[in-house]
């Protein structure tokens, strides 16, 4: 958001004295300036993230009441500032700040849109590791995406939905809220007696209380902010290991339960079965949240534990998992690269029905391919979806995963399956972008594949018959 900082630095310069101004202005890009930017550049959500700094660890107290929707949190990061800082931001939206400290000081603050904005009491020195902790509490709500879905804490009848793909994060903790930046975490997550709090990773442990319960849940391995969670509801809980050593644990909403229990059943078999194909589970920890919330409208792939807002098909446990490579564990850089998650856990849906005895790969890419030039799966090509609007839209999913079903058949099987182990082992817990996947797959395959990409995700339209 270059504006915005323009128009912040103009403000810093009418304060200071001519010299210093002139010093700043010869200091160079605003991004090698004092002040932490206000997003990180991504071109559908331009205040997403913040720049400046990293954050290695999130440390979230929260305390719910499902009645009044009150939250009170303490948020605590560990971060790293990667320049000189006067000034940073964090991204939250709604809910009242009531205290803010930067290295145990007490600092200034404002709120601008969904900007928190930052000035600490003495600069941060490039490279240097410091603490934010925030105080704020509230009735948090979710946010309205560009396509008009909704995400963030969603209340339901009995306590709360949370997934925040793509903006959600910060409807209920104070982020660094862009893929970009991913971070451990711990949740400290307190509720009355009778509600469970699930998040992400491992539960290490669980204490009532004067009538409420905590959960304490710890993620050792990077995540993006959108991928957390700590959905809230009467649960039914049901923990196990896997044979590969993986924590299960599923919280399930009684009304979903019948219908939830044969699919679930199938999760330690479905992240087997994609562990022969995309390599090694990234985490120690798995499960399932299934949590009746009509306003919702899909799934989330919440990092180790999927968030469900009714029992899932087969098709939805294999998505979401597949997500937990795809996704979860390689990251997006910009949002605009969301086919890089979308269409390779559609993809993995096609691979699995294709070994279980149901439609191969081939019958539904031709099914979908009969379908006329002017279908929504043409509007638009799946690595350019052109706006936020368009981020969960067919031609992400279903395009998507028909380009890598020309990969496929252009490279062979075994060639095919060496790309997306590759880009799974060489990425783990890291990023990716659509650029560096060609490259890749041109590496393993050692085909020339620009023409196969060009065509099936940049190009506009339907493309000619394969
Ligand atoms: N990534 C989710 C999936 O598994 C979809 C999330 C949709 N989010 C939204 N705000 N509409 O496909
Ligand atoms: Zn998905």
């Amino acid at each position: 958001d270059r504006r915005t900082t323009v128009l912040r630095r103009e403000a810093v310069i009418a304060t200071v004295p001519l010299a210093l101004a002139a010093l700043l202005v010869a200091a160079g890009p605003a991004s090698a300036g004092p002040l932490g930017e206000a997003g990180v550049g991504d071109p559908y959500f331009p205040q997403a993230g913040n720049g400046g700094y990293h954050v290695g660890h999130y440390d979230l107290t929260l305390r719910y009441d499902p009645t009044s929707r009150h939250l009170d949190g303490h948020a605590v990061l560990t971060a790293r500032a990667t320049q000189r800082l006067t000034r940073f931001d964090l991204d939250l939206n709604g809910l009242k700040v009531t205290g803010l400290t930067v290295e145990h000081r007490k600092a200034a603050f404002r709120r601008d849109g969904q900007e928190l904005v930052v000035t600490p009491r003495r600069a941060l020195r490039q490279g240097q590791v410091f603490r934010i902790a925030v105080t704020y509490h509230g009735t948090p709500g979710p946010v309205t995406d560009p396509d008009g879905s909704l995400d963030g804490w969603v209340p339901t009848d009995d306590g709360a939905f949370v997934a925040g793909e793509p903006q959600g994060a910060m409807t209920w903790f104070p982020a660094n809220n862009h893929p970009k930046d991913k971070s451990s975490y711990d949740f400290t997550i307190t509720v009355p007696k009778g509600r469970t709090a699930v998040a992400n990773g491992v539960l290490l442990g669980q204490r009532t209380a004067n009538g409420l319960t905590t959960f304490r849940w710890h993620q050792p391995e990077p995540m993006a902010a959108y991928l957390a969670t700590a959905t809230v509801g009467k649960f039914q809980v049901e923990q196990y290991t896997t044979r590969d050593g993986i924590r299960v644990y599923n919280a399930v909403d009684p009304r979903e339960a019948a219908d939830a229990a044969p699919v679930l059943k199938k999760l330690p078999s479905v992240l087997e079965w994609a562990s022969k194909l995309f390599g090694p589970y990234p985490y120690r920890a798995a499960g399932a949240i299934v949590d009746r919330a009509p306003d919702v409208g899909y799934a989330l792939e919440t990092q180790t534990r999927p968030v469900y807002d009714r029992a899932p098909d087969l098709d939805t446990l294999v998505h979401e998992s597949a997500h937990q490579w795809f996704g979860d564990s390689v990251s997006l850089t910009s949002w605009k690269d969301i086919w890089l998650n979308e269409g390779f856990a559609t993809y993995a849906e096609w691979l699995y029905n294709e070994q279980h005895g149901d439609d191969s790969a081939q019958q539904t890419f031709d099914a979908l391919y009969a379908r006329p030039a002017d279908d929504d799966l043409w509007a638009f090509p799946p690595a350019a979806p052109g706006s936020g609007a368009n981020i969960f839209g067919t031609p992400v999913y279903a395009r998507g995963a028909m380009a890598l079903h020309r990969l496929r058949t252009t490279v062979g099987d075994r060639a095919f399956l060496r790309i997306l182990r590759t880009w799974a082992a060489e990425r783990r817990d890291g990023h990716g972008t659509t650029a560096q996947f060609v490259r890749l797959a041109e590496r393993v395959s050692g085909k020339e594949l620009d023409a196969l990409f060009r065509t099936w995700v940049y190009t506009e339209g339907k493309p000619n018959k394969p």
